[in-house]
């Protein structure tokens, strides 16, 4: 028997934005696979289209043209109600700036995430410490944002992330607040992620020494893929 297809799959991928008469090609007919269970970083000059490509293969944008399918599952056709359970429960998130809610603690703003996923109590009071576990921070668990440190931030925000088990996980920028160690560390718990619960992960970073530690690298200028270098090991 054949495992599943579970890469990501697009197709002469386009966005394009309107601004007044002017017509930007953020992203302009990007064809490529993001293979499963690896860390695939995608890199280019600021504008280059980065950030517009993460929001459509997280389904938080649609692209202007062009295909995008998770395995064969076609996400653009499907209704708005299936693609937002889709997105809900198979996709996690961690942006540039951390979006921690601030009056939550740690153990809160994991726990909440969990219940927009439709996650049951005893699963939830079971895989919150976990993940808080994971990423180094079960001490931190009762502290709320301002009570902790900008890369302890980041790490609740990838406990966070990942706490519903989503098979893709898309960072943009999750390094860029960091130093170098930090990020490094950040990138290894990824690592973890993806040898102990077989998640793919999809990070932008300007970062060189993040890039090293990638399978796979895609660089983008003005829109455009430019090298789709396969795993280098
Ligand atoms: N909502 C929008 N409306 C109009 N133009 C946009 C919009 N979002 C992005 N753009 C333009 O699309 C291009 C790509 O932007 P994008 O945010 O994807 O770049 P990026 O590679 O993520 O850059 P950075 O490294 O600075 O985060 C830029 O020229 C930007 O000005
Ligand atoms: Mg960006």
């Amino acid at each position: 028997m054949s495992t599943p297809d579970r890469s990501i799959h697009l197709e002469d991928l386009s966005r394009t934005f309107r601004v007044g008469s002017s017509t930007v090609h953020a992203v302009q007919d990007v064809s490529l696979t993001i293979p499963a269970g690896k860390l695939t970083v995608i890199r280019g000059r600021s504008g280059s289209g980065k950030t517009t490509l993460l929001n459509v293969l997280g389904l938080l944008d649609r692209p202007t043209t062009g295909s995008l399918r998770y395995g064969t599952t076609d996400v653009l056709r499907m209704g708005d109600h299936d693609r937002d359970r889709f997105r809900r429960n198979e996709i996690g998130f961690i942006y540039q700036t951390i979006a921690l809610v601030a009056l939550m603690t740690a153990y809160e703003n994991i726990d909440f995430r969990m219940r927009v996923a439709g996650a049951p109590l005893e699963e939830r009071e079971r895989r919150v410490p976990e993940c808080l576990h994971l990423v180094g921070l079960s001490e931190r668990a009762t502290h709320r944002p301002f009570e902790m440190s900008g890369g302890e931030q980041q790490r609740v925000a990838i406990a966070r992330a990942i706490a519903h088990r989503p098979r893709v996980i898309y960072a943009d920028e999750p390094t860029a607040e960091l130093d170098t160690v930090t990020g490094i560390h950040v990138v290894a718990i990824f690592r973890r992620l993806i040898e102990e619960e077989g998640i793919t992960v999809v990070m932008t970073t300007h970062d060189p020494a993040m890039m090293e530690l990638a399978d796979h690298v895609v660089e983008m200028e003005n829109g455009k893929v430019l090298e789709h270098a396969d795993d280098p090991v």
